[in-house]
């Protein structure tokens, strides 16, 4: 996780980098910091928290090259000391690190018995030593920081400001890097969207690239051959000005609101755009859909749909439990990557070894330029826009609409596919209305916020939607929340029912699936044992007296799953705004979890 910000041109840094840095804080808002050069003397600022101003960060002298760092803490507390950048012994160079090393014990060990000590507890400050150490042998410093890096075990970026050279130099491995190119200057980032208002010209770096910027120029290299390379400038589709909250109190709300748009940017794509990877479909053995966390839930949403839209045999693979399936996977089959971030290390590990395999991996991501749409045969995009609240809202509906349109497009019937959707988009009015936000914060919200033990059940086409609604809830609200199968009740789940636990039933329309029987018998169930019941879904079951409560969602076909997950979405924020938690960045998340 971590985010690193860097610039260099003709524009003032310290705004500029401190923008990037609240930009970037989504991946990780425990400290931050920025370094600044003056003549050839390094200044920097570090605090704990937020990224905020403060009268000492104003004191740092103004300059036109400058890098920052947004951390997520992994080896070390939260403290000032702790926080990058890590400056040298001597003051002439500062260096961020985005990832983790996964030798820094052992080379801790050797450097500490070469004489170094270290201040801070985190791994990066070690990285420093080694050029440090490298540097004594009269090398050039960008020889040095090449030759530390190579030490490096695990999936590491770095990023370096040299006050000799008055240069930045950047080294990437594993977590993402990306360079913006604008009239003003170069730009340096752990995402494009964070430099976003400045260009749209960009160059993604792979593994083993170094950049090295100098005033507005800059060359890139690898450095396992030392060779200079020709990156490829990709221009992005959009371009992100202003990222604000708008009218909205909280990201989330606001990306909440969002989704009557964003299910359809999802899904604009043409049956053209969709062949290549329909064909591949049809020719492949199996389809697994990975992800993790939401993405995960999203990938067994799209499966699902698959499985009964396309008949296609489609089973979702939770990314970090990948390694029992390498048996049983071949060349023959085909893998779809889901991810917000398109950095997911846990994701991104499977890939590799997937793509050594032989099989064909395609992608949904909303990032632009990641590396895993980069590792893609057939890459596609949630087009959903900036996803600020670390909770995932609008891109899971966006990810599982979108395998919605391409399952149906298998089955012929794209057109329908487009209109359905756009009736579905069109009926979610009534649940963003402000009688509806009222029922869920003041009736039902105000019930559960005593409440400790939640649980929520799902079938069929909600399963996942249950998994996603306990995990959005659990995530803001940190109350326990858990989400099974409807089928999984008698089994075990309802051993834990006593009087008033609530919980939530999620029911589909009776007209197309059996599973909304099953769902109101358990909900009988339940409350027969004194259950606060809740339930979300067909509104022909809105009347029902086992119900307590009932959240009434638009039932078009299979499609109503994707609107029953944003009920699940305002609890969530609502009794989280009761609660007076961290709506946007709740505690010990980050947004793109790019270490293991
Ligand atoms: C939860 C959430 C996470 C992510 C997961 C994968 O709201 O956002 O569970 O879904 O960390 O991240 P991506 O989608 O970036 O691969």
């Amino acid at each position: 996780m971590c985010g690193i910000f860097g610039y260099s041109g003709n524009k003032n840094s310290n705004d500029l980098v401190f923008n990037g840095l609240k930009r970037l804080e989504y991946r990780g808002y425990d400290s931050w910091g920025i370094a600044v050069l003056d003549g050839n003397k390094i200044y920097q600022y570090k605090d704990i928290g937020l990224v905020k101003q403060n009268p000492k960060l104003k004191k740092l002298p103004k300059s036109n090259v400058g890098i920052g760092h947004t951390r997520w803490a992994t080896h070390g507390g939260v403290t000032k000391t702790n926080a990058h950048p890590h400056i040298s012994t001597n003051g002439d160079f500062t260096l961020v690190q985005n990832g983790m090393v996964e030798n820094f014990d052992a080379l801790k060990r050797e450097l500490r018995k070469d004489g170094y000590k270290f201040e801070s507890q985190t791994d990066t400050e070690v990285i420093v030593k080694i050029v440090e150490r490298e540097l004594k042998k009269n090398i050039s410093f960008k020889k040095a920081l090449m030759t530390a890096f190579k030490r490096l075990e695990g999936r590491n970026t770095v990023a370096v400001l040299d006050a000799k050279s008055n240069k930045i130099y950047a080294i990437k491995n594993g977590s993402p890097l990306v360079v913006g190119i604008a009239k003003d200057g170069i730009y340096l980032a752990s995402d494009s969207l964070s430099f976003s208002p400045h260009t749209k010209k960009i160059i993604v770096l792979d593994d083993y690239d170094m950049v090295e910027i100098d005033g507005k120029d800059y060359v890139v290299s690898n450095i396992k051959d030392g060779k200079k390379k020709k990156p490829e400038i990709r221009t992005l589709k959009y371009q992100y000005e202003d990222i604000d909250k708008g009218k909205y109190p909280h990201f989330m709300l606001k990306e909440i609101v969002e989704q009557q748009r964003t299910i359809l940017y999802a899904t604009d794509y043409n049956e053209k755009e969709l062949e290549p990877l329909v064909k591949q479909i049809r020719k492949s053995r199996k389809v697994y859909l990975l992800g993790a966390g939401t993405a995960g839930f999203a990938a067994g949403q799209i499966a699902f749909f698959l499985r009964t839209i396309a008949k296609v045999d489609a089973m979702e693979i939770k990314s970090y439990e990948f390694k029992s399936y390498l048996p049983v996977i071949s060349s023959k089959d085909l893998i779809i990557a889901i991810s917000q971030s398109g950095e997911t290390a846990d994701t991104i590990e499977p890939l590799e070894v997937f793509k050594k395999e032989g099989c064909k991996i395609a992608s949904i991501v909303n990032m632009y330029g990641t590396t895993i749409s980069r590792m893609s045969d057939y890459e596609y995009y949630t087009n959903a826009g900036p996803e600020i609240c670390v909770a995932s809202t609008k891109v899971f509906t966006a990810q599982s609409a979108w395998g919605y349109l391409l399952s149906m497009t298998l089955a012929g019937k794209y057109k329908t596919a487009r209109s359905k959707l756009k009736k579905l988009t069109k009926s979610l009015d009534e649940m963003f209305s402000k009688k509806s936000f009222n029922y869920i914060k003041n009736k039902i919200c105000k019930t559960l916020v005593d409440k400790e033990h939640f649980f929520i059940l799902g079938k069929g086409e909600n399963a996942s939607i249950a998994y996603e609604g306990a995990l959005k809830i659990k995530e803001i609200s940190y109350k326990h929340v858990e989400g099974f199968s409807a089928g999984e009740l008698k089994h075990g789940v309802i051993a834990l029912i006593e009087k008033g636990t609530p919980v939530i039933g999620i029911i589909p329309s009776g007209e197309h699936m059996d599973d909304s029987k099953d769902l109101i018998s358990g909900m009988e169930q339940v409350k027969a044992r004194g259950a606060l019941t809740i339930g979300i879904g067909a509104s022909e079951y809105s009347g029902l007296e086992i119900f307590d409560y009932y959240i009434s969602t638009p039932q078009i076909n299979t499609l109503g799953s994707i609107a029953n997950v944003i009920p699940f979405q305002l609890i969530s924020y609502f009794l989280s705004v009761l609660l007076g938690n961290n709506i946007d960045k709740p505690r010990n998340l980050a947004k793109s979890v790019t270490v293991k």
